[in-house]
């Protein structure tokens, strides 16, 4: 596909950058509940970039430490899909600049570098994409999920369209009174109605507009966050 060809180069170097950071630093933990912390400024260090293939099933994560003096109420939870690390680390810019947890949205078989292959038919995208494919989840709800008000959904574009297991978290969660903000990224394509579809297979919540963001565009995510005023 020609639109895809022009980021096939970048995307093999982040599929490279993102391992070698995945080796360097701890997994991010999928177990979360909805913080309403103040932030400590944005901090220059500490994003972790992961590998599809090296991402560790939600069993396997040690959930964070609760702060048991979390204030009740506006309370926000930053989830997040990635295959090689790019939304990762946008949705920890937001995460550390608005105080929230996170929760990493985990297929239950993890993308390997051959699954992401675009350029190959019978890969593993190809196919889901072909079959408009749910997959498994390692855990669907995140833990204290009723209690959040605020619930950021990151993904990265795949074929112009939301990447599938972020679907499967959309259609089998419950927003009923949530605030919801899709955020995405990906090498050109703008987000498109790929927040409207995740809103439409959700059915509930108020859905803010989404906003795409570029890989390594951290900052401007955190900012962008910040002008919610959520
Ligand atoms: C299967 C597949 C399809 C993709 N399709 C698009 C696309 O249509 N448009 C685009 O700009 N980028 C596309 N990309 C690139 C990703 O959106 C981009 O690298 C994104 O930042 C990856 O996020 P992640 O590192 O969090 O997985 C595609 C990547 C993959 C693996």
């Amino acid at each position: 596909m020609s639109r895809l060809s022009t980021f096939e180069i970048s995307r093999r170097s982040l599929l490279r950058g993102a391992a070698a950071l995945a080796a360097l630093v701890p997994a991010t933990a999928s177990l979360a509940a909805c913080s309403s912390e103040e932030a400590p400024a944005p901090a220059d260090e500490g994003v972790a970039g992961s590998a599809a293939a090296g991402s560790a099933p939600a069993e396997d994560v040690a959930a964070p430490e609760q702060d048991a003096a979390q204030p009740a109420g506006g309370s926000v939870l930053v989830t997040y899909f990635s295959a090689t690390g790019n939304t990762e680390a946008a949705a920890q810019a937001i995460a550390e600049h608005l105080g929230a947890d996170v929760f990493e949205i985990i297929p239950a078989e993890p993308y390997t570098d051959a699954d992401l292959d675009y350029n190959d038919s019978a890969s593993r995208t190809s196919v889901e994409r072909a079959e408009d494919a749910r997959p498994e989840l390692a855990q669907l709800t995140p833990d204290g999920f009723d209690a959040c008000d605020t619930v950021f959904v990151g993904y990265p574009i795949w074929w112009g369209d939301a990447a599938w297991p972020v679907k499967t978290f959309a259609e089998n969660n419950d927003f009923t009174g949530k605030t919801v903000v899709p955020f995405c990224t990906s090498a050109s394509s703008g987000v498109g109605g790929s927040g409207d579809e995740l809103a439409e297979l959700a059915g509930t919540g108020d859905w803010l507009e989404g906003r795409r963001f570029a890989a390594g565009s951290g900052d401007d995510a955190a900012a962008w966050a910040d002008s919610l005023g959520l």
